[in-house]
């Protein structure tokens, strides 16, 4: 049997939400389908991006909206030559996310919802327990802001829904926005 044909447009797909709420998890579910389906996507997760391209930078307001500005603009000019930019980054700031989104054509936010209780419990990194002993100041959710999307394009939550499930409520947005189609 031929395989189906699979076409995309360039857009990108944005995951915000606190440390460890699972935006890595979801964003490269999704990642490994698009490959699979023969997509030219790149991926920019925050915990790398901050080894290269914003080495050097901190977690006060300031280096943080520089830091998903610089993501940003890479997303303008991947997504507006036909690529899919994919963005797993705390991004806890509103005004620099729709700064963002108004610089780019299809930009999809996905709010990664999840109770800080829940992820401060699962602590993957073992962040949440320093930063609530005072060992790391300004984290997010504990002694940082995190300002959650008010008109996100997708809202999942990942304490009641598995990693899977959101994906597939993800990709599903995707083909009704008509970015990937079969
Ligand atoms: S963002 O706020 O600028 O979007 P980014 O997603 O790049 O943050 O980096 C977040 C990651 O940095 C966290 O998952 C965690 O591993 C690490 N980190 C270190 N210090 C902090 C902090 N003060 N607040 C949040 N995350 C921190």
């Amino acid at each position: 049997m031929t395989p189906r044909p699979f076409a995309h447009q360039g857009f990108t797909l944005w995951f915000t939400g606190l440390s460890g709420a699972g935006k890595s998890t979801i964003s490269g579910i999704i990642e490994k389908r698009l490959r699979e389906a023969g997509a030219k996507i790149e991926v920019l997760d925050g915990d790398v991006v901050r080894e290269n391209l914003s080495k050097g930078l901190g977690f006060s307001k300031e280096d943080r909206d520089t830091n998903i500005r610089r993501i940003g603009f890479v997303c303008e000019l991947l997504s507006r030559n036909g690529v899919i930019a994919m963005v797993a980054a705390i991004s806890p700031y509103r005004a620099v996310r729709e700064e963002v989104r108004s610089r780019i054509r299809n930009f999809i936010e996905v709010y990664v919802e999840c109770p800080l209780e829940v992820v401060a419990g699962r602590d993957v990194k073992g962040l949440y327990k320093k930063a609530i002993a005072g060992e790391i100041p300004q984290f997010t959710g504990v002694s940082d802001p995190y300002e959650p999307p008010l008109n996100p394009e997708v809202v999942v939550h990942s304490d009641s829904e598995n990693p899977e499930e959101s994906a597939n409520r993800v990709w599903a947005k995707l083909e009704e926005l008509g970015l990937i189609s079969f």
